[in-house]
């Protein structure tokens, strides 16, 4: 019987998803008696009954390098830890069915598991280690937010998006004389909106790590409109807040999603900006999730494809509780304990930073 290792993807979906996965089958097969299963849903195809659990093999991962999203799909709710139950009353509650999991894994024959995932993915990635559990953790978001990595896949395309929405409202923007703020994604980071600024050429560009100050943004309109016919472009991260004020964001009333749902910064700024006097049209674009659906670029194939590559040789050198990870220019391992509950936030001193300051984009600072 041949040996066998889970893929699981979770969280988000993400551009490179899919890449991964094939290069964890196709580096496989080279071994000759590896078999690669996959979770459905995340690691929900587990603890379903039926189980939903398939087998990868070249066919079904031929070409899908470059779809977006999952075949195995995934899920941003529950978890292994708070597996979601419905009380007699109609509430719904939380369970560990972490130590069932793992009965149902060792029942399967499965020797490894490499989970593809963001911070919450890594966490329980550790914390299966921590159990005894032999997992290894593959970093994706779009949001470049997670630590040990310089890029995580995903990340690449969704700025090139950003950057397609800022060249596109440019010109609507520059025939109508208006300003638009252009919401984007990132949580609490500000790569996406930040690398969008610099490539689209925007005017502000208001990131979380750095807290607006709404005169200086005004300012910064006034100079763009002393020209007869001025436009401007903001891009602002979802994450992004006021000087004095607080992240924008609802609270989901989907069961097991406890992530908070940011957004509406955008329209806050417009109002925002109105009630300070600002009289020129103002117009908002919440790009949401086209930023992660859709083809990944190259960049994010080849990254995911790297990491597929390295996730599956960790299997075979025993290298659990430790995550793939990019430091250019190489592909290593970093213990998952130095990742979980850590973060990869703009550091408001950085090259990068300075970049944008250095060509003229505001920071709201
Ligand atoms: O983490 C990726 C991300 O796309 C964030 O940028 C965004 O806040 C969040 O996921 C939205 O997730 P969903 O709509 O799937 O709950």
């Amino acid at each position: 019987m041949k040996k066998r290792v889970l893929v699981a993807t979770g969280g988000g979906d993400c551009p490179g998803l899919n890449a991964v996965i094939r290069a964890i089958v196709n580096r496989a097969k080279k071994e000759g008696d590896w078999e690669v299963l996959g979770s459905i849903n995340a690691f929900d195809g587990i603890l379903v009954d039926p189980q939903n659990v398939i087998v990868l093999d070249e066919e079904n991962v031929a070409g899908i390098h470059i779809r977006g999203g999952t075949i195995i799909g995934t899920t941003n709710k529950g978890g292994p830890f708070e597996w979601p139950v419905k009380n007699s009353d109609g509430a719904w509650t939380s369970v560990d069915r972490s130590d069932e999991m793992i009965r149902r894994l060792q029942f399967l024959g499965v020797e490894a598991v490499i989970n593809i995932g963001g911070d919450g993915s890594q966490e329980i990635s550790k914390k299966f280690y921590d159990k005894g559990a032999n997992f290894i953790g593959v970093p994706k978001t779009i949001d470049n937010d997670l630590t040990a990595t310089d890029f995580t896949f995903g990340f690449q395309t969704a700025v090139q998006e950003a950057t397609t929405a800022v060249d596109k409202l440019v010109t609507t923007a520059a025939s109508h004389n208006r300003i638009f703020v252009l919401e984007v994604m990132g949580r609490y980071a500000g790569w996406i909106a930040l690398s969008a600024a610099i490539a689209g050429g925007a005017d502000v560009a208001l990131i979380p790590e750095i807290p607006y100050n709404l005169n200086c943004i005004i300012d910064k309109i006034n100079k763009r409109f002393e020209k007869k016919r001025g436009f401007a472009i903001i891009v602002v991260a979802e994450g992004a807040k006021s000087v004095s004020g607080k992240t924008h964001y609802t609270e989901s009333s989907e069961v097991g999603y406890k992530n908070k749902k940011l957004g509406g910064i955008a329209n806050q700024l417009i109002n925002e900006l109105k009630a300070s006097g600002v009289e020129q049209d103002m117009r908002e674009t919440v790009l949401g999730h086209l930023q992660r659906g859709g083809t990944p670029l190259a960049y994010d194939r080849i990254l995911a494809t790297q990491f597929g590559v390295k996730a599956f040789e960790m299997v075979l050198e025993k290298k659990f509780g430790q995550m793939v990870a990019y430091r250019h220019p190489d592909i290593v391992s970093v213990p998952l304990s130095e990742v979980a509950n850590k973060y990869n936030y703009v550091n408001p001193d950085s090259d990068l930073v300075k970049t944008a300051r250095g060509v003229g984009i505001c920071l709201g600072d």
